[in-house]
């Protein structure tokens, strides 16, 4: 039987929300892609990923698991032995005793932010952001119909929301919201606990929700990293499996909610994606008795931090943000350029190293910074402050 003719496409008309920005990270990594087919050799610091795999114990459960066939649903907010294997880490790692039921398990801290963002606010909502910021806040409160309010942050203040900022952008016209990280992307600066609780107590008298962005805890070097949930119940805390545990592509985070926000998170993510992929899932729970290897892991970013701090300066770039936690190092190269797309584009066809312009996540300062990312090897960022001072000798 011939088949029905298919009517010809007409053009499709897409929402205006939908128009949110590209991350730029992935054109340079689009670029350096082609430089690595044409046979260049590319050191890449431009991409916030582990180079490390998972623990090995995460994969062999992820391997038993599949092998026996244990791959349905799981319970919208997660596998309960997961919820309460994260609920024990604050116990081990902040001696906080959390309930379980305030933990719900989402599709890496990406689907986290989404079911918080619908969860607190309605369209129209502001919401306060530090810049520079990681890019996706902006532009998935922006698809969700809220309006991201940027505030320049200051050196002095190790790039971190305060007070006194929040109060003047409630000022301007009434947030409904603010969400803070430390350790940053990119900055990779951290909050101390009298920053955090001063701002939460801002947050908490003008009534605003608080969100915390904590996927980079575990990887703090300054001082231990605070979580939000140590300084109140009334906070919402996003993390992920994605960066301390190496996991990036499992798609495995947590958040834990304030007391009785549970049913709304699970009655969002029955709707949105039923629930975390299982295997994942499984994997996350036994990530936790992997934490030697990934400590061993951290090791590695450690001598990365050292290397990239006592070899820049001597390559020529010698102003960059305190490399407090996470893997990034967030430098001024405005003695070279005011244009650090450019640059980074310059640096990676010339030098063959891959680094993020700035203005991925800072429209006001971003064409005067680039941002590294030292994930990778150690080898590959000794090789990389030779190329970086190669290159800016050259000029
Ligand atoms: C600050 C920050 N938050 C959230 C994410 C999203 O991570 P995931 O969805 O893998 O947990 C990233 C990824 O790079 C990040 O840098």
């Amino acid at each position: 039987m011939a088949a029905a003719p298919v009517s010809p496409a007409r053009a499709t008309v897409l929402s205006r929300r939908s128009a949110v920005e590209p991350f730029i990270v992935m054109d340079v990594m689009e670029h350096a892609a082609r430089i690595e087919a044409a046979g260049g050799h590319v050191i890449h610091l431009e991409v916030g990923q582990p180079a490390a795999p998972a623990p090995l114990v995460a994969r062999q459960a992820a391997a038993a698991a599949l092998a026996a066939g244990q791959v349905g649903y799981t319970a919208a907010l997660g596998i309960p032995a997961l919820r309460a294997r994260i609920a024990r880490h604050y116990g081990e790692v902040h001696g906080l005793a959390v309930d379980p039921e305030r933990i719900v398990v989402t599709n890496g801290s990406s689907g986290g932010f989404v079911l918080a963002f619908l969860a607190l606010f309605e369209p129209g909502d502001r919401v306060a952001i530090a810049a520079p910021g990681y890019p996706p806040y902006r532009h998935v409160l922006t698809a969700l119909g809220c309006e991201p309010v940027l505030i320049e942050t200051r050196a002095e203040d190790r790039h971190a929301l305060t007070p006194a900022q929040l109060l003047a952008a409630h000022r301007q016209a009434p947030l409904k919201g603010v969400l803070v990280a430390s350790p940053a992307n990119p900055t990779g600066t951290m909050m101390d606990r009298p920053a955090l609780a001063a701002l939460h107590a801002c947050a908490r008298d003008l009534n605003l929700a608080f969100i915390s962005d904590e996927i980079y805890h575990g990887l703090d070097y300054a001082f231990p990293a605070v979580s939000a949930a140590q300084i109140g119940e009334d906070v919402t805390v996003i993390n992920s499996f994605s960066k301390y545990f190496c996991m990036t592509g499992w798609r495995v985070g947590w958040m834990v909610v304030p007391p009785g926000v549970s049913r709304t998170m699970e009655r969002l993510q029955q709707n949105f994606s039923i629930c975390v992929p299982t295997l994942s899932q499984i994997a996350a729970d036994a990530a936790f008795e992997g934490r030697a290897e990934m400590d061993g892991v951290k090791a590695g970013y450690v001598e990365n931090r050292r290397i990239l701090t006592q070899g820049l300066p001597a390559a020529g770039l010698s102003r960059f943000l305190p490399a407090d936690g996470a893997f990034y190092l967030y430098a001024d190269v405005s003695d070279f350029t005011d244009d650090s797309a450019a640059f980074a584009r310059r640096m990676l066809d010339e030098a063959h190293v891959a680094a993020t312009p700035g203005v991925d996540f800072d429209p006001f300062h971003g064409r005067r910074f680039l941002r590294f990312s030292y994930a990778g090897s150690p080898a590959h960022m000794a090789q990389a402050v030779e190329r970086i001072g190669a290159f800016l000798k050259r000029g």
